[in-house]
């Protein structure tokens, strides 16, 4: 019997089924399956040759620098050959800016063939040269079918493939829309294929849904080795550069970026950014220090505490986990008496940064007890800490790097876990080891 050359699938995690389905039992979408055609007949191309381990040169790991420092970084030290790149983000985000401005460095490789589906030539001229980037090596192709795209590539032979976007590109063979899980992992494959045999970087650009994840995401995720995501807010010019998957390097790095009037420049001490427009000496603010990958970074945690003038008190989290902040609240409650059942909490993490790290509770409930009773916090003082549900300050780790980062940045003392204090000699910082979050409130407000 034969099968249905039709299949349904969804097209934010790629569940296949012969059916029409009006939720997706795998990630539980509504309404996310579509028509796509099943892909019959693989042929196979050839028999691989086994190699020892031993016999392989690491030559082929060589890096190369875009010359942007902290994108270098997030990717784990540079460019690795045949390796295949996809940058996520927000529309508008600066995917295609990043992109643009690492050329400068990459074309140092040989040509670069930048392929755009979503804007004409003359527009990427004008971004070019607002970023002041001129050179003969970069060849722009408004091309969206993946066989042109091909093509051209086996025609001019470029050092660096630039994708931009992969929502835009579709395959002829296919049937189904531009966009679609289908065409995605079809075109994607095709061409990290074509990077891998030519041993040639591929940089793949990427939406990312309403929900935060690239369109057709887990597909396209397994297919390439790195992924990195953009992340920032509109309003704001700060962009932090993330990497969520890397074959060849550490996941927890990261970029950071400010956006301005001549593109994206690089931050090389966020700290003191992010700090630097911290009022002083007003209640409900603090400053804590988390580690965002192998680098400390300063941010200041803002609360606001007010009576609720309905039922139910409304508690909101920027940047913060909002079932840690109601774990806080209840923790403040139950060990320190605060009343803060009838009161609407809002915590902010400034700068627009997303913070997913215990070390930052103690940073987080001295915002809002300092809100609460309505006193401040000295301005040359942090603290971190992850807070236990008996409101034990339990230790973190790396200590050490992150009240450096702080000395650094001239703060005077630091209130941080008594597990903790051990870790730092030597500098003129005065560290307080507290035990428990009742003794760390009484020394932060006094
Ligand atoms: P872009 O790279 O086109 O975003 P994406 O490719 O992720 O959709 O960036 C677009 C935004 O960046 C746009 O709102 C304008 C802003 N921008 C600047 O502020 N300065 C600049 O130099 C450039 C090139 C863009
Ligand atoms: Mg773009």
């Amino acid at each position: 019997m034969s099968r249905s050359k039709v299949l349904y699938q969804c097209q934010s995690c790629g569940y296949a089924s012969p059916k029409w389905l009006g939720k997706c039992p795998d990630c539980g979408g509504w309404n996310s399956f579509s028509e796509e055609q099943r892909v019959t007949g693989l042929k196979r191309q050839g028999t691989a040759e086994p190699v020892a381990l031993s016999e392989i040169s690491a030559s082929t790991g060589a890096r190369y620098s875009t010359e942007i420092k902290e994108l270098d970084r997030t990717l784990g030290g540079g460019v690795v050959m045949g390796s295949v790149v996809l940058i996520g983000g927000d529309p508008g985000i600066g995917k295609s800016t990043i992109i643009l401005q690492s050329l400068k460095g990459l074309t140092k490789l040989g040509k670069v063939l930048y392929v755009s589906g979503e804007e004409s030539p003359e527009q990427i001229k004008i971004r070019a040269d607002r970023l002041n980037i001129a050179s003969d090596e970069i060849i722009l192709l408004p091309e969206t079918s993946l066989e042109g795209i091909i093509s051209v590539a086996q025609k001019i032979n470029p050092k660096v493939i630039v994708i931009d976007s992969i929502q835009t590109i579709f395959s002829i063979e296919l049937p189904s829309a531009p966009g679609s899980v289908g065409q995605i992992r079809e075109c994607a494959t095709k061409l990290m294929f074509m990077a891998k045999k030519n041993s040639i970087p591929l940089f793949i650009i990427g939406h990312v849904t309403k929900e935060g994840a690239i369109a057709g995401p887990k597909v396209l995720e397994h297919i390439v080795d790195t992924v990195l995501y953009f992340e920032g807010d509109k309003g704001n010019p700060f962009r932090i550069l993330r990497a969520v998957k890397n074959r060849f390097g550490s996941t927890n790095e990261i970029g950071v970026f400010e956006m301005q009037g001549s593109g994206l420049k690089e931050v090389d001490n966020p700290s003191e950014l992010f700090l630097s427009e911290r009022p002083e000496n007003v209640p409900g603010s603090v400053v804590t220090v988390s580690l965002e990958g192998t680098r400390p970074l300063l941010v200041e945690i803002q609360a606001l505490v007010t009576a609720s003038s309905f039922g139910v008190p409304r508690r909101t989290a920027i940047g913060v986990d909002y079932n840690r902040i109601n774990l806080l609240v209840a923790v403040l409650d139950k060990r320190l008496g605060l009343h803060l059942g009838g009161m609407d909490i809002y915590v902010n993490v400034v700068g627009g940064l997303k913070i997913d790290e215990p070390a930052i509770d103690m940073g987080i409930a001295a915002a809002i007890a300092s809100s609460f009773k309505n006193k401040t916090i000295e301005a040359g003082t942090f603290t971190f800490g992850e807070v236990g549900l008996s409101g034990e300050m339990r230790a973190i780790s790396q200590a050490e790097t992150r009240i450096k980062e702080a000395a650094k940045l001239g703060f005077k003392k630091g209130v941080v876990p008594a597990n903790n204090t051990g870790s730092v000699k030597g500098s003129d910082i005065e560290i307080i080891g507290v035990k428990n979050v009742e003794e760390a409130i009484q020394i932060l407000l006094f």
